[in-house]
């Protein structure tokens, strides 16, 4: 089959692994092994790897050390290592990290935003303007991105005229791009392509992102629905590792992997090298003590053993 006219012939695969994976990991994963997974991912060919947060340590302990990760790894040139970032005492230390991108979070929901970063909708806009203005001036890339686009854990359904709110206002703040995440992987394919469709009259659909976990088993069909509205960012993390410490029962984001190998079968280029990432998989989970959570990592390393 030839590649589809309705689907991008390249996407971004962001791999948020190392931040969004590791974060949720109840034993503190030594720094080094941190390291090692982000040196591994580098090789692989991202063009983009969500690498640390710089949030307070006492909300999530196993992002304390992002610093000596960030001083820690081999950077490729031309990788953009992008740290998530909630205020101004965040900024600094991504500043003195020469971090290339930051991330500022927000959410669609006003409970989920009060339960992750303590403070409404609005004041988080409002503590993100000189944040993405500093960055700005200091020549950093900003990236904005938006929780439970696709459902609360706390709320429920979210209309996407919430989510185009949201967009609207991280784009007066001059973001890059912006990513509109399914925290609980509650979504299904038309309800994405119905927000994607929505968000995307009032900021580019090529800087616009999918960030889906994997809960429900739907982020596969999701990706592939986002892409038939012009989608071509995604997110995904390494061996299917994560979770979000402020959305109980929320599994991982999409397997790298798994992601990888669909776009292999399509024929959409991704620039990536799916062994690499494969064993990076098997590498990460041995060290965590878990399963590999990809499937197709899984399938892929159990035919080199046989
Ligand atoms: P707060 O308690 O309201 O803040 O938390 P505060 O300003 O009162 O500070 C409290 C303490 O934290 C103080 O220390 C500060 O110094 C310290 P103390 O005086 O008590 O010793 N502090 C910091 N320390 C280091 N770095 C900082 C920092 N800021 C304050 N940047 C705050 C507000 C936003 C800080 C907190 O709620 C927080 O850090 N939240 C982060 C939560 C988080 O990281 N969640 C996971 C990431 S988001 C996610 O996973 C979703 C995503 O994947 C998309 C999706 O799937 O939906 C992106
Ligand atoms: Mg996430």
């Amino acid at each position: 089959m030839g590649n589809s006219s309705a689907l991008p012939k390249k996407v971004k695969i962001i791999e948020v692994g190392p931040r969004d994976g590791l974060q949720n990991e109840k034993t503190f994963v030594d720094n080094a092994i941190k390291i090692a997974l982000i040196d591994q991912l580098s090789l692989a060919g991202f063009a983009n790897i969500e690498t640390a947060a710089f949030v307070s340590p006492k909300w999530v302990p196993q992002m304390a050390g992002s610093d000596i990760v960030m001083s820690g790894i081999e950077r490729k040139p031309g990788t953009i290592y992008s740290v998530l970032v909630p205020n101004m005492q965040g900024l600094e230390k991504a500043l003195e990290s020469k971090a290339d991108e930051i991330v500022i979070f927000g959410a669609a929901s006003e409970a989920f935003s009060q339960k992750n970063i303590n403070c409404s909708i609005k004041e988080s806009i409002a503590r993100f303007i000189p944040v993405a203005k500093l960055a700005k001036d200091r020549g950093v890339r900003v990236r904005g991105s938006i929780s439970c686009t696709l459902g609360c854990p706390y709320e429920g359904d979210i209309h996407p005229d919430k989510v185009v709110e949201v967009v609207q206002r991280m784009a007066d703040l001059g973001v890059d791009e912006i990513d509109i995440a399914d925290t609980i992987g509650v979504g299904t394919p038309n309800k994405v392509k119905s927000v994607f469709e929505a968000v995307s009259r009032i900021f580019p659909i090529e800087r616009l992102s999918g960030h889906f976990h994997d809960t429900y088993g739907q982020s596969l069909a999701n990706i592939y629905a986002a892409m038939e509205v012009g989608v071509s960012i995604f997110h995904s993390s390494v061996a299917g590792l994560g979770g979000c410490p402020y959305a109980k029962g929320a599994t991982g984001n999409v397997a790298t992997e798994d992601v990888l190998y669909l776009m292999a079968g399509l024929g959409i280029e991704t620039g990536i090298d799916f062994e690499r990432v494969a064993r990076s998989g098997e590498f990460i989970s041995q060290s965590l003590g878990r399963i590999n959570g990809s499937r197709a990592g899984k399938a892929f390393l159990s035919k080199l053993t046989t």
